[in-house]
């Protein structure tokens, strides 16, 4: 056996499969050491195929036996996959490997997690099961046996028979093997029933450790509610006769679409009042609807290759956005996609990791999965609906669903389906998928006689590998005011397809205010200089929310960047028009505290760079406090009267409603601990029935040095519950002085809760290390390289969970010599460790540059 060189893999070399499979008989013995698998695959030559020669993949398999259509063969193995000699014609495939799932610690392929096997395949962990030819192109009916001194025995699809320690399982879906799913355990289920409109009944479970049954409730809720919205929105019905989602301990990302088996976190599938805040509620009702909205994009309609990854993720990440939308308020869940957007996939493209929605090439799928895929996969998704409208979109989805079921597709036939419904040419638009980098759209204008000009100049920054970038196809929705604040022209859809266009509207009474990019209608950012006496005119009369929220949000980041340059104080009208927020009982307590919440750090530190100025943490860290602390000095009198009618009496509703009004009281409440030594927060402490309410006074007395108490408390009374012991963790990281971060996040690594194999737990403490911008930036590089500790040493269990995290040094060039000097030395010891994963390895090389 020979180690093959980590190779490269080009969109451009695609080649169909030579052989196509129909079916496949899978017989699993379970053996926490020694699992067999025994694999029936009948395979075909397929016409279309231009492979000539047979090739199944496999890694880590001890091949038993192989067959082919019964008599023994002697296949070339190698460390990837292995070849043999085949007939013309079809023929059946048997092979018999053992694997050792419980020694499998990246959490790829079968594995253990507390005792139960699991399985994760996407990307291509099919292969580390069986050989297979495990690529999402090739799709085939799976039968499944499983024998296992286990009570529970799950896979995909519908139940045929069990017994005593063994149970058949038939999909009759054809499916890529990324689809499959396995899970045997001592595990409870919480059942319900579900209707579709076709009139089918679907049985429903939720499978959990006995403990978790009372924290399933919610996520029972927000399945139900995801089946009814795709019936309703995209009319899409469910077509297997069960669905099952299983929580699990050990798991490198949120949540797996396995077909009729999802495959969960258990942090992105438990709730429970006491135990999940608001924001956790949120998010796994949004992921319990992405991974079920997968069935239809992603498992009905696949994709042709992994670059094609955005087909199912940018479209089903749309979907559940949307979703989240409906039932929780469009106008907060844009800023919140936005401000995830910029935050994530804006410091992305801006950085060496910068790819296109739609990658050429890489090394290892897995670090693809990445902010650019999903969240502006997903912004492509919006902008098209923008561009052809909703009857447009609607009948582009339809062709889509009804020209594709069953296929596995790419990002041409999507964008033809859109073309062929609604006659639009998407040439230039195709662009966005293949360009790197987030265009910045330049704003001027000019009013002459009644006749207003605005002008729109577009330019995509250079990105790694694109030094040349092309004008893209952009909405841009624009809407005029007077300068009272009435809307003199309501929102119009711009579509800049020039480097530079001017747009004109006339008969005009006098200069308007315009409100360029309504609700964020493409991932761009806006170069617009306009005076603070127009912000303040959008911010408190804009019809469009989003555009009302930016102009606040603009003001507060000129504040904080007046603070760090000067260390101005905040301009009064500033604050007035913060005052005159607060206090607007017609705003949603929600929006209000979205236009509450400063920029973060890192928001600030973007704006520097792109200023052309190198940010310095330190100084970012205490002008934010100081500003804070002036926010909270002049609106001291009306928090204390917003907060007081923010409580929410009565039991706990996780609804948007409620959370709304828990969001503004927790966010007046951290500038007023600031001023009345932590009184507030204490006594919510005390009295706190919720998650929400505990953890968000914890975290108000963290922030000024108090709340030790409250901190052993909080872990005498959870150390039984692993998913808030992950917050207890985190918090005192993300909430302590940046002089102690990093010696913070370095003993709670010697606490004997801190369970490192576990992704959750890891990420809890070196996730909150990495997101503290001035901890992790500490002078001295102690933050880097006790990251680059725990990187070299959790890469050989789990490459995927460290390759993930090497990205916290990704925005290494922004910083000033000495840092970028310490960064790099605590990456080229990373890339120095003998045996380095090819994920990491790919990671710190895209990284280094
Ligand atoms: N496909 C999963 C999702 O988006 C994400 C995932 C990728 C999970 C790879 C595990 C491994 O919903
Ligand atoms: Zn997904």
């Amino acid at each position: 056996m020979k180690d093959s060189a980590p190779q490269t893999v080009y969109l451009a070399d695609y080649a169909a499969p030579g052989w196509l499979v129909d079916s496949v008989h899978l017989t699993f013995r379970l053996d926490p050491e020694a699992t067999r698998v025994v694999s029936r695959i009948a395979f075909r030559p397929n016409p279309e195929g231009t492979q000539d020669r047979f090739y199944l993949d496999g890694e880590n398999l001890k091949l038993i036996g192989a067959t082919i259509d019964g008599q023994p063969v002697t296949p070339e193995i190698t460390a990837t996959g292995l070849t043999c000699p085949v007939p013309d014609g079809p023929f059946v495939w048997e092979a018999d490997v053992e694997i050792a799932p419980a020694a499998n610690t990246a959490l790829d392929g079968l594995y253990m997690s507390g005792g139960m096997y699991c399985t994760q395949c996407e990307a291509e962990g099919f292969r580390k099961i069986t050989y297979y030819p495990d690529r999402p192109d090739v799709m085939g009916v799976f039968s499944v046996r499983i024998e296992g001194d286990m009570p529970v025995l799950l896979s995909n699809g519908n139940p045929v028979a069990s017994g005593d320690g063994w149970a058949e399982w038939h999909d009759p879906w054809p499916k890529p093997a990324y689809l499959f799913a396995l899970v045997a355990g001592d595990l409870v289920a919480h059942s319900d029933l579900f209707t579709t409109t076709e009139g089918r009944d679907v049985a429903l479970n939720i499978w959990v450790r006995p403990g978790d049954l009372d924290k399933c409730a919610f996520g029972m809720t927000a399945l139900k509610a995801s089946m009814v919205w795709d019936e309703q929105v995209y009319g899409r019905a469910y077509d297997l006769d069960l669905f099952n989602i299983v929580a699990v301990d050990d798991f490198n990302m949120g949540a797996m679409e396995n077909k009729g088996l999802n495959i969960f976190n258990s942090s992105c599938v438990l709730a429970k009042s006491d135990t999940s805040t608001d924001a956790d509620f949120e998010r796994i009702e949004a992921i319990i609807a992405h991974e079920y909205f997968h069935n239809w994009t992603g498992n009905r309609i696949t994709c042709r290759d992994w670059f094609q990854l955005c087909l199912k993720e940018g479209l089903t990440v749309f979907r559940d956005q949307t979703f989240t939308g409906d039932l929780r308020g469009h106008a907060v869940k844009r800023i919140d996609d936005a401000l995830t957007l910029r935050a994530r996939q804006f410091r992305e493209d801006a950085g060496p990791l910068a790819h296109p929605v739609r990658p050429a090439s890489f090394v290892e799928i897995n670090n693809f999965y990445t902010a650019t895929v999903y969240e502006k996969g997903a912004e492509l998704v919006g902008m098209l609906k923008r561009l052809v409208g909703d009857d447009g979109y609607r009948a582009a989805l339809t062709l889509y669903f009804d020209r594709h079921d069953g296929q596995a597709a790419t990002i041409e036939d999507w964008l033809q389906c859109f073309t062929d419904a609604t006659g639009r040419d998407l040439t230039q638009f195709a662009l966005w998928y293949a360009q790197a980098g987030t265009p910045q759209i330049t704003v001027t204008d000019d009013f002459v006689d009644g006749t207003y000009h605005l002008t729109l100049a577009q330019m995509t920054p250079p990105t790694p590998g694109q030094p040349d970038k092309q004008p893209l196809h952009i909405p841009v929705a624009v809407g005029l005011l007077a300068p009272d604040g009435s809307e003199v022209v309501p929102t119009r859809m711009l579509e800049l397809t020039q480097a530079q266009q001017t747009y004109t509207f006339a008969g005009l009474a006098a200069r308007p205010i315009p409100s360029v990019l309504r609700d964020f209608s493409a991932p761009v950012i806006l170069n617009h200089t306009q005076s603070a006496a127009d912000r303040g005119v959008l911010l408190a009369h804009d019809s469009d929310p989003f555009n009302r929220w930016e102009a606040g949000r603009i003001l507060a980041r000129d504040v904080l960047l007046a603070a760090v340059r000067d260390g101005k104080a905040p301009d009064p009208a500033y604050l007035d028009g913060l005052r005159a927020t607060l206090t607007d009982d017609q705003l949603h307590p929600a929006f209000r505290a979205r236009i509450l919440a400063l920029p973060s750090e890192q928001d600030v530190a973007d704006a520097l760079v792109r200023a052309g100025e190198t940010p310095d943490p330190d100084r970012i860290h205490s002008a934010r406090r100081q500003v804070r602390q002036a926010i909270a000095t002049a609106l001291d009198a009306q928090m204390d009267a917003v907060f007081a009618t923010m409580q929410v009496p009565g039991p706990y509703d996780p609804r948007a409603e409620d959370a709304g009004r828990r969001t503004l009281g927790n966010t007046v409440l951290s500038y007023l601990t600031l001023l009345d030594a932590g009184h507030r927060a204490a006594a919510q402490y005390e009295g706190a029935d919720n998650m929400t309410q505990q953890i968000a006074a914890l975290g108000c007395l963290l922030d000024i040095g108090a709340g030790q108490q409250e901190l052993a408390a909080f872990r005498a009374q959870w150390q039984g519950d692993r998913l808030v012991m992950d917050k207890w963790f985190g918090l005192q990281i993300a909430r302590s002085d940046p002089a102690e971060t990093v010696t913070r996040a370095e003993s709670l690594t010697r606490d004997p809760a801190f369970d490192w194999k576990n992704p959750n737990r890891f990420r809890s403490v070196f996730g909150a290390l990495a997101g503290h911008m001035a901890g992790f930036h500490r002078q001295d590089g102690a933050g880097y390289d006790l990251l680059a500790d725990w990187l070299i040493k959790l890469d050989p269990l789990n490459p995927q969970t460290t390759a993930r995290m090497v990205t916290a040094f990704d925005a290494m060039a922004r910083y000033d010599a000495t840092r970028q000097e310490l960064m790099r030395a605590a990456l080229t010891r990373i890339a120095r460790t003998p045996n380095l994963s090819r994920d990491t390895t790919e990671m710190v090389a895209r990284i280094l540059g």
